[in-house]
């Protein structure tokens, strides 16, 4: 793609005035320093330490060096021009083990960071829980217990105390479903554990936490402070529209989507969901009132969009010898074994494999709009990683990721002008950094890192981005449609 082609699109996409332009990052990806400020280990380190566990043995113990190099990161977002910066705190970071005082020093490194966000005009976008878990907190049972619920609410309570006068922003958990479902489900991310009723109950222990730390959150907090959830709702596609496949998707939607929308904003838990997993629970960890915390409203949801699902009815269910239990492996998604098939979707893919498919993000949001129509919504993430490589001048050229980003960014912008009350949109990521379970082999970031020497390289869709956000910020285009007046609590 030239310089000039770029300028076409930018030029095309004119979001409404006041549309907020950021990017994204997670602590455990991007910080290293793993051993300063009497930080002590997360799931993270347990598992990226634990052989076979994380591709290449590669760890977060150095990442991107951010929390070292946080000035020169801030400079970086300055020099795109973003309006928001999405960012975690790290648990272990700010209260070592998960309970007990805060330490003063992680927080004085999130205080830093944030006032030269706001020095530089860029609006602290917090995201509390992004995957690490203190491992004490682990070794006490985990998610599946219920004690996690109140020591989250208890952290929340530390992390706003410190910064609750200068960060506007708040998300209280990140893609719960990660962390309920292939934490504790199939074992591929921290801590590894594989036991299909421990992930349900994780799942509602996650719901739990959410809602205990809005509650708190919400005393704390300026009345002017939006609160959200993020979550990375599964945009499902049957392969055909017989009952069989249709069945195949609600199974697939239950697990990923409602499990959370439904206690979260209709406060119950979707009983066909409950029906299917009789047999691995009698959800029975639900107690009297949690609904009522879960429910708390909220001002923001965040969807995270990478691509859609395509499912199908399994062909056959495995043939089980009377008496013997059918070996399956770990799941992701307890209860739909030997019932469900995953397809590979259409289209072009990118490193991880994953098809480009912006349409799935217009059917996503057009269908949130539809169930939840005065809720605004914000993209969370949304990017692709591509073989990035610095050619011998130094330049990164990542033409596929710019056609990515155009596309995804175009659907967001039919998405609003058809009336879905979207507000902003957060490109995953910032840097290139430790990509969960693909270690350093995946690059998601618009800047290029070179983590032997840490030489931070604006990639071409850096600069396409940036040029976009400028336009933008010099030349709106027209007001969204009216949106229903906004309420909360
Ligand atoms: C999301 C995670 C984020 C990043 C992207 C690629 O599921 O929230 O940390 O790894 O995927």
């Amino acid at each position: 793609m030239t310089a000039v082609d770029d300028q076409a699109i930018v030029s095309t996409l004119r979001f409404p005035p006041g549309f907020r332009w950021g990017t994204a990052t997670a602590a455990y990806q991007i910080e290293g320093a793993t051993r300063e400020d009497g930080r002590t280990p997360s799931i993270w380190d347990t598992f990226s330490g634990t052989p076979g566990r994380v591709l290449n043995g590669d760890t977060g113990d150095i990442a991107a060096d951010h929390r070292n190099r946080m000035p020169e990161d801030v400079a970086l977002l300055r020099e795109l021009g973003v309006t928001d910066y999405r960012f975690s705190v790290s648990w272990p970071r700010v209260q070592p083990t998960g309970r007990g005082p805060a330490v003063q020093r992680g927080l004085d490194f999130y205080r830093q960071l944030t006032d030269r966000l706001l020095e530089a005009g860029i609006r602290p976008v917090l995201t509390l829980y992004h995957w690490d878990l203190p491992q004490e907190l682990e070794d006490a049972g985990g998610w599946p217990e219920r004690d996690t619920a109140a020591r989250f609410a208890d952290y929340a309570t530390l992390v706003a105390e410190a910064l609750g006068d200068r960060v506007p922003m708040w998300t209280t958990l990140n893609e719960p479903w990660c962390s309920a479902f292939l934490g504790y489900g199939s074992g591929e991310h921290a801590p590894g554990r594989t036991d299909p009723a421990a992930a349900l109950r994780a799942a509602h222990h996650l719901n739990l936490g959410h809602g205990l730390a809005v509650g708190a959150l919400r005393d704390l907090l300026p009345d002017s402070a939006d609160l959200s959830l993020v979550l990375n709702l599964a945009a499902v596609r049957g392969r055909s529209d017989s009952a069989a496949d249709r069945d195949a998707v609600r199974r697939i939607e239950a697990l990923a989507n409602r499990i959370f929308l439904d206690p979260v904003f209709h406060a119950h838990y979707p009983r066909d969901l409950m029906e299917d997993t009789a047999g691995l629970t009698d959800w029975s960890f639900v107690r009297d009132g949690d609904l009522a915390q879960i429910s708390r409203p909220i001002d923001v949801l965040g969807i995270n969009y990478y691509s859609p699902t395509v499912v199908a009815a399994a062909a056959a269910s495995p043939v089980a010898v009377p008496g013997r239990p059918v070996p399956q492996a770990p799941s992701a998604w307890p209860g739909t074994e030997g019932l469900v098939r995953f397809l590979p979707g259409e289209g072009p893919r990118t490193a991880m494999g994953w098809p480009v498919d912006a349409e799935g993000l217009v059917e996503l949001l057009r269908r949130l709009h539809r169930e939840l129509p005065r809720l605004p919504l914000m993209i969370t993430e949304n990017g692709a990683a591509y073989h990035d490589y610095a050619d011998p001048s130094g330049a990164v050229h990542d033409p596929e990721r710019i056609a990515y980003l155009e596309s995804h960014l175009a659907a967001v912008h039919e998405a609003v002008r058809s009336g879905v009350d979207v507000r902003g949109y957060f490109l995953w990521s910032l840097l290139d950094n430790f990509e969960w379970a693909y270690g350093y082999s995946k690059r998601f970031g618009i800047v290029h890192v070179d983590f032997a020497s840490q030489r931070r390289t604006l990639k071409d869709s850096a600069r396409w981005y940036a040029a976009l956000i400028a336009d933008n910020r010099a030349a709106p285009g027209a007001p969204a449609p009216r949106h229903p007046h906004r309420r909360r609590r």
